[in-house]
């Protein structure tokens, strides 16, 4: 049966909703508190920090029929839109600018920019990088096994090989990764004061605005000035456009795979027998990065707005309603992955959403999954004595950001 109600009249104090984000009990597992929601209310309204209550939604089944439904809008400039943090009017502004380009679009718009920009985005492309990640990883390794120990694997490794990678990708100095390095991470964490969020997003935009410039002016050989050029023949992106979108992918292409280097390197430090897997067949690296990004999820929830009346899994979303899609939760659905809440490297887990579903699904994903087998694989078969340094319960883990990891994994070897 259906309930019919929207999330707003669900506020009253006899029915106040569950508060969003919410806490994880186990560093390593989604908030524990999604596994009854998936077996009882799967769709269930939640208070967002602005105040906002919108409609989380919990089962894999529900999560890729919303994300392939017409109705279901990714505006980033509606006012309805659930915001997992507190944001100010400028943030709002940023988020707005930034969803001028793909991810804040939805089909009639969506598709042409996608169409524009996913040659550069293909698995030969990503394969086309592979010698120069390659290098960079035993670069960094080389300098962490010269260095002192103990080591920070987040320094040494999970932050410079995405940058390293995205830096190459869209044509920048690699001298200039410091500025995408701080501004990504300060645009992402909630503990960051506003104004210091507010200063290094406007200190980064003004460096992509120039390079820009510099690159309309005289297009590169590489993703950025290719598609400056073909954007002169069919003209879609202005100035703007073009800024937000290098906004996008280098914050969407940087923090999300640093997360996972560090994550996945964690947990396979603290599990003995999948980390000899990796290092005995390079192939099992594969199967088992699917795995650790669909048991990782980084990316936990995004928002999405409701342009329709919709009746999905017993309740009535209704238009103007704000929609919380919760990847990490249909990550961990049993429905979908037998027995979800352990990490078998053996499985066949590419279904996992933790890149999205429908029109949205990652454009990088490809270029992710190079980096992350590349690095589990150089990592654990250069350095086989590597150990965590301490439990790695006791690991500083990122509960105040939008993209969950850890700032520190001490390691020595
Ligand atoms: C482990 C690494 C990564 C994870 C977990 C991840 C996750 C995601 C997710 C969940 C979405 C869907 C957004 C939505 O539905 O609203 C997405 C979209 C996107 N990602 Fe990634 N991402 C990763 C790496 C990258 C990389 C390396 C790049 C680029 C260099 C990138 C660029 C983008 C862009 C541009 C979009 C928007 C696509 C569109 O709207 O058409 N991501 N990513």
């Amino acid at each position: 049966m259906t309930q019919d109600m929207t999330p707003v009249a669900l506020a009253g104090p006899e029915h106040e909703p569950f508060g969003f984000p919410m806490q994880r009990d186990c560093p390593f597992h989604p908030p524990a508190r999604y596994e009854t929601l998936r077996a009882e209310r799967p769709i269930v309204p939640v208070r967002v920090p602005d105040g906002q209550v919108a409609w989380l939604v919990t089962r894999y089944a529900d999560v890729r029929a919303l994300l392939t439904d017409p109705r279901v809008s990714s505006d980033r400039t509606h006012p309805n839109l659930p915001l997992t943090e507190s944001v100010t009017p400028q943030t709002r502004r940023n988020i707005a600018e930034v969803g001028r380009s793909l991810i804040g679009l939805d089909r009639a718009e969506h598709g042409p920019q996608r169409r524009m920009l996913i040659t550069e985005f293909t698995l030969r492309r990503a394969q086309e990088l592979r010698p120069h990640i390659q290098q960079t990883v035993d670069r960094a390794i080389d300098a962490m096994l010269a260095g002192p120990q103990p080591a920070d694997l987040v320094d040494a490794l999970a932050v410079p090989v995405p940058s390293a990678t995205v830096t190459k990708l869209l044509g920048m100095p690699y001298e200039d990764r410091e500025l995408i390095e701080r501004a990504a991470n300060a645009q992402l964490r909630q503990s960051v004061p506003a104004q210091e969020r507010q200063e290094t997003s406007a200190e980064l935009h003004a460096y992509v605005d120039r390079l820009i410039s510099a690159k309309e002016a005289n297009p590169t050989d590489d993703v950025l000035g290719r598609l400056i050029r073909r954007n002169r023949q069919t003209p879609l992106f202005d100035h703007e456009m073009l800024v937000g979108l290098t906004m996008l992918l280098l914050v969407a292409g940087f923090e999300t795979t640093a997360s996972m280097i560090a994550l996945g390197s964690a947990w396979l430090l603290s599990n003995e027998r999948e980390r000899a897997a990796i290092v005995a067949d390079p192939a099992a690296a594969g199967p088992a990065v699917e795995e650790l990004l669909r048991y990782f999820s980084v990316v936990d929830a995004l928002p999405r707005i409701a342009t329709d009346d919709i009746e999905i899994g017993g309740v009535r979303i209704r238009a103007g309603d704000g929609i919380l899609i919760s990847f990490a939760s249909a990550n961990w659905d049993d429905a979908a992955f037998a027995d979800a809440a352990t990490v078998d490297i053996g499985r066949n887990a590419r279904h996992h959403v933790a890149f999205g579903y429908g029109i949205h699904q990652c454009i990088g994903q490809n270029l992710a999954r190079e980096e992350l087998q590349i690095v589990f694989r150089t990592l654990f078969t250069r350095v086989p004595t590597l150990r965590l340094v301490g439990d790695v319960a006791g690991l500083p883990f990122k509960n105040d950001s939008n993209i969950y990891g850890v700032d520190r994994v001490p390691v020595t070897w």
